[in-house]
């Protein structure tokens, strides 16, 4: 291949290179905005007359945070995506999965399937407010730390919720309450026998630890 050609290929190859990195980029930065902001932008935009009050208060994990929250937004979100609490975890985002669980008011709820506005005035929990303020592990998830009760753990803190919500109304169930409990969550890993071996381990320490 004469200098020439090389030039021109080196140079086509080059802008070809640039070419796609834009692409990747420009669709990364598309997909990305989209899947956090959907449709509309989640800041910046003043409350209509007679709309719903953007900035509002949560209580989360015994703490009063000031948000702003769109109407049609949902608790994963903001949880997520507005206050930095990502240990809730979207899977299905359409109330299949159960990855998204967090406790309001003690009652396991889907967070993807949640508006966050109905949830004002209530408590939320979400797996960061499970540990004391010492660090010290939930019964539960100590009880996943030692049991190694997951495979990758994507689905291990809704697991965890509701294990922890199905355990407020019943301390000491059997494995198939317990099963039953909590049937509401999958694992894409279908590790369900460790699983629960874990959450039933958790159990029993969380009847040592109120005994
Ligand atoms: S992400 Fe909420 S149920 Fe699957
Ligand atoms: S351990 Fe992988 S999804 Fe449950």
């Amino acid at each position: 291949m004469d200098d020439k050609n090389m030039s021109v290929e080196t140079s086509e190859s080059v802008s070809r290179r640039s070419f796609i990195k834009g692409v990747i980029a420009a669709g990364a930065v598309a997909s990305s905005s989209a899947y956090l902001f959907r449709s509309a932008p989640l800041h910046g935009q003043p409350s209509e007359p007679g709309s719903v009050e953007r900035l509002i208060t949560l209580n989360v994990n015994g703490q009063d945070r000031r948000v702003d929250v769109m109407k049609q937004e949902t608790l994963a979100m903001t949880l997520r995506y507005k206050l930095g609490l990502t240990g809730t975890k979207l899977g299905c985002d359409r109330a299949e999965c159960g990855a998204c669980t967090v406790l309001v008011d003690d009652v396991p709820r889907y967070s993807c399937s949640t508006l966050t506005h109905s949830v004002r005035n209530k408590k939320i929990v979400s797996i960061e407010g499970l540990a004391k303020p010492d660090g010290t592990l939930h019964p539960v998830q100590q009880a996943v730390v030692e049991g190694q009760g997951f495979q990758c753990a994507f689905c291990m803190p809704g697991f965890v919720m509701a294990t922890v919500g199905y355990l407020k109304t019943n301390p000491s169930p059997t494995r198939e309450q317990l099963a039953h409990g909590i049937s509401g969550n999958l694992c894409r890993c279908a590790d369900y026998d460790k699983i629960l071996r874990a959450m039933m381990r958790g159990a029993a320490y969380m009847q040592n630890t109120t005994t």
